[in-house]
């Protein structure tokens, strides 16, 4: 039992990190897949064999566009997502803004345009974050923007019940990919900032890709039919203490 046969799955982000694990893992487990990301190489390189779609999913035209020829989804797993660092007096609006539209407006674009699509029955997955959850210094606008996205996954969760559609979010924490490695790049002291990071939660490690990807399949799958409009921390423990 695989709970992903034969479903049809568009993935975003998933050139690299946490999207490239689950697109892979979707496919293991018999999805057929949809893979959208700005970079056709990286995509190529995640599954050379997916339908591959060069999106910028911030940028309306283009969503509008892909959605005249989309077809029929059994779900999305919405992954793409950049973090820039920061407070709020020290981030220029224009960082604020990209935070916004990369982190939030692609996802709403997304849902907007590919909604009709979804088949009933279908399940979409955002990826927010547990800083969406809880307050740290220096990443306030990404923060802000990953809180939107717990709230539109459980907007959504409400709009597309009659539909059977189910809507959730996964809120991880530190994952070591390159998002966490260009935040690494610009610190005095990366080993420590590292093993900081791994630090703060009770197991005291950062996540892998798969496992954030093994709780998207689940989501995706009808194993979780039930669940709808959650927000599900994936954080080693740290939303229970910190
Ligand atoms: N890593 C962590 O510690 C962590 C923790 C909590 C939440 N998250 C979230 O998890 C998700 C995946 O992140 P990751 O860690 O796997 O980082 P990553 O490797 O940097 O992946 C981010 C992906 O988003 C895509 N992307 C960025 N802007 C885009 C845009 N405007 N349009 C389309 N695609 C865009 C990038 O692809 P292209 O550049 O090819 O477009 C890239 O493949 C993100 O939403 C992130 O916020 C990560």
């Amino acid at each position: 039992m695989t709970g992903l046969q034969g479903k049809r799955l568009l993935v975003t982000g998933a050139g690299s990190g946490i999207g490239r694990a689950a697109a892979r893992l979707f496919r293991d487990r018999g999805a057929e897949l949809v893979l959208a990301g700005r970079r056709l190489s990286a995509l190529r390189e995640t599954l050379p064999d997916a339908e591959l779609v060069q999106l910028d999913h911030g940028d309306e035209a283009a969503v509008a566009d892909f959605a005249e020829t989309c077809g029929p989804l059994d779900g999305m797993f919405l992954a793409a997502g950049e973090l820039r660092t920061g407070s709020v007096e020290s981030t220029a609006t224009s960082d604020f803004e990209a935070m916004l539209t990369t982190n939030l407006r692609g996802p709403w674009l997304l849902a907007h345009h590919l909604g009709p699509w979804l088949k009933e029955g279908a399940s979409v997955v955002l990826v927010g974050s547990n800083i969406g959850l809880r307050a740290i210094p220096d990443s306030a606008a990404y923060s802000v923007a990953k809180a939107g996205v717990h709230m539109l996954a459980k907007v959504l969760a409400l709009e597309w019940a009659p539909r059977h559609i189910r809507c959730n979010a996964i809120a991880p924490g530190p994952v070591h990919t390159a998002m966490v490695d260009a935040r690494l790049a610009t610190s005095a002291d990366a080993p420590a900032d590292l093993a900081r990071l791994a630090g703060v939660n009770p197991l005291k490690r950062l996540g892998t890709e798969q496992e954030v990807a093994a709780l998207a399949a689940h989501l995706l799958s009808d194993e979780s039919r039930w669940t709808t409009g959650t927000v599900i921390p994936l954080d080693g423990g740290a939303d229970a203490v910190f």
